[in-house]
């Protein structure tokens, strides 16, 4: 039996199991996915001793997605780009480490509409998340990319050198708000449904603008919320997650898991809670 794993701190409340199991039962494979909790003060000897044990694979999450790195055997350069892996392979007795997060967000994306080359994305947030979205965005598309971010300089560093993108203030970012026909939130704002704080203004909002934020817990954040009643298509970070989950899938076992399946076992869960 195969052995796949999610590790992080905390775990307990990550569905990644019951999303994963749901595409193992679909496809009836022979395999189990736990989570397994790692201590932040004792990351080094516990990853050490989970490298040793029998799993086949893993997904890492925060807060060890940086950590990891320097105890895996390879890491693709798509990840090493990112600076950080969220899904970790054993091939030939090899930890090869990997990032889905940001092809996954793109995935999901473009089962929305597709990108136009003509589109003008804002990325809102200059974080880990971020980074892996952009990177992502800056293989499948040719279009310019403006990432805004409340310190600018962390924004200036993520964008690749000689690219025609563009660093901007959160404030610039609501002024000039209009130009952009896709906006990605990628930060933390969003997280507290008791707060109803937006990461920038959205009174400029074009509407028929695509608006994606990466948060799906809460399902629909304040800034969802104030794209909707202007008029924007919005999308929640479920089909980010679900997508990153199945490529993971596919890395570990080489079949495509049935994403609708996925999808459901999470939606369900919320129902339960
Ligand atoms: P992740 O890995 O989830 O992207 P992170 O690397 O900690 O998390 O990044 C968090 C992002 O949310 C950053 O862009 C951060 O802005 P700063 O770079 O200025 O810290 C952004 N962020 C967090 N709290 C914010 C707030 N209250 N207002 C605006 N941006 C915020």
């Amino acid at each position: 039996m195969k052995h796949f794993a999610v590790i992080g701190n905390p775990i307990a409340h990550s569905l990644s199991p019951i999303m994963h199991q749901a595409a193992i039962q679909d496809l009836q494979l022979d395999a189990i996915y736990t989570r397994k909790k790692l201590s932040k003060e004792s990351f080094d000897r516990e990853i050490r001793d989970l490298l040793l044990s029998d799993l086949d694979g893993f997904n890492v999450t925060i807060p060890f997605k940086e950590r990891i790195l320097p105890y895996l055997d390879e890491v693709d350069s798509f990840a090493k780009k990112c600076g950080a892996v969220n899904t970790v392979v054993r091939r030939q007795n090899k930890w090869i480490g990997y990032n889905t997060d940001g092809r996954g967000f793109l995935e999901g994306l473009t089962e929305k509409r597709p990108l136009k080359d003509s589109d003008h994305v804002l990325i809102i947030g200059a974080g880990g998340a971020s980074k892996g979205i952009y990177l992502a965005l800056k293989e499948a598309y040719n279009g310019e990319v403006t990432v805004a971010n409340r310190t600018l300089s962390k924004a200036e560093e993520m964008l690749e050198q000689r690219s025609k993108d563009r660093a901007i203030t959160l404030t610039e970012a609501a002024n000039k708000l209009s130009q952009f026909t896709i906006i990605i939130q990628t930060t933390a704002v969003g997280l507290n449904p008791e707060n109803s704080d937006l990461p920038l203004a959205l009174d400029l909002l074009s509407p028929g603008t695509l608006v994606s934020d990466i948060i799906y817990n809460p399902f629909e954040t304040h800034f969802l919320q104030e794209a909707k009643k202007r008029g924007a298509i919005t999308q929640n970070g479920l089909a980010m997650f679900v997508n990153q989950g199945a490529l993971a899938f596919k890395l570990w076992t080489g079949e495509n898991p049935n994403r609708a399946v996925m999808r459901q076992a999470v939606l369900d869960s919320f129902e339960e809670e």
